[in-house]
């Protein structure tokens, strides 16, 4: 989209309503271009260049917006949902009204670093798996993980259960504690398969009792964010999505 659209449309863009509640405003005199109060919501404005004001509040634009979300349990990753809670129902309707969309999924059960994108072609690359974007997690597991896990990770696990078959792309676990009833490891996946590291484990005989994302490609979760905690991306982070750390890179990550 380009920065020069009708007043309406950019209020609807900013989450001041449907084009219709934008045009009310823009009537009752509550808007202001450059400091002007304008009637007429038909109005050409260049968006990235015009100062708009909403009842002597100013309106920030941005064409795009990259949101860093710690998706917190108990919440769907979908744009929408008649019954219950979203990601997107964490963050003002500002993001919703300018289309922005989860890039890629977790798992209801699942917390961690979850990225709210208006740039389909961002969300694209993160989630396409030609792109080959690790996502590291840390899972909590049912009982003793050792070497032979992480060489069957390594070798790419071959995986047949009730929600269907597939060959695993080789992943990386590094197991940070084992012991008979629980352990705890770093997974580095390059696919986003339904309930992939979960599949993973559970071929391997393990039942995750805790999964929690915490980076794609080089961006990790800022260990500020508490679950449920949002902030948009900086330029930095958002051009690190761009690339991706070395195959041989250590696993890290808040
Ligand atoms: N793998 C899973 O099993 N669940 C998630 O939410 C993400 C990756």
């Amino acid at each position: 989209m380009g920065d020069v659209m009708r007043l309406d449309r950019l209020l609807a863009f900013l989450g001041e309503g449907t084009r219709s509640e934008a045009r009310e405003l823009v009537r009752a005199g509550r808007v202001c271009v450059d400091g002007t109060p304008v009637r007429d919501a038909g109005i050409q404005v260049d968006a990235a260049r015009s100062a708009v004001t909403l009842d002597g509040r100013a309106l920030s634009y941005k064409r795009v917006r990259h949101v860093m979300l710690n998706k917190p349990a108990g919440v769907l990753t979908a744009a929408r949902d008649k019954r219950q809670r979203t990601v997107m129902d964490l963050l003002p309707p500002l993001y919703a009204a300018m289309g922005a969309m989860p890039a890629g999924r977790l798992d209801k059960d699942t917390e961690g670093l979850l990225v709210i994108t208006s740039d389909g072609q961002l969300a694209h690359r993160i989630i396409s798996p030609k792109h080959e974007v690790g996502k590291v997690y840390l899972a909590r597991v049912d009982g003793p993980l050792d070497g032979a896990d992480a060489a069957a990770f390594a070798a790419g696990l071959h995986i047949s259960d009730a929600d269907g078959e597939f060959d695993a792309r080789p992943a990386r676990l590094e197991v940070l504690s084992s012991s008979p009833q629980e352990s705890e490891a770093r997974v580095r996946v390059t696919e986003g398969r339904y309930h992939q590291v979960k599949r993973m484990f559970a071929a391997r005989g393990r039942t995750v009792v805790d999964l929690k994302r915490l980076q794609i490609g080089a961006l990790m979760l800022d260990p500020a964010l508490e679950p449920g905690q949002w902030r948009e991306l900086t330029q930095e982070e958002a051009e690190l999505l761009e690339q991706e750390p070395p195959e041989n890179a250590t696993i890290t990550g808040g």
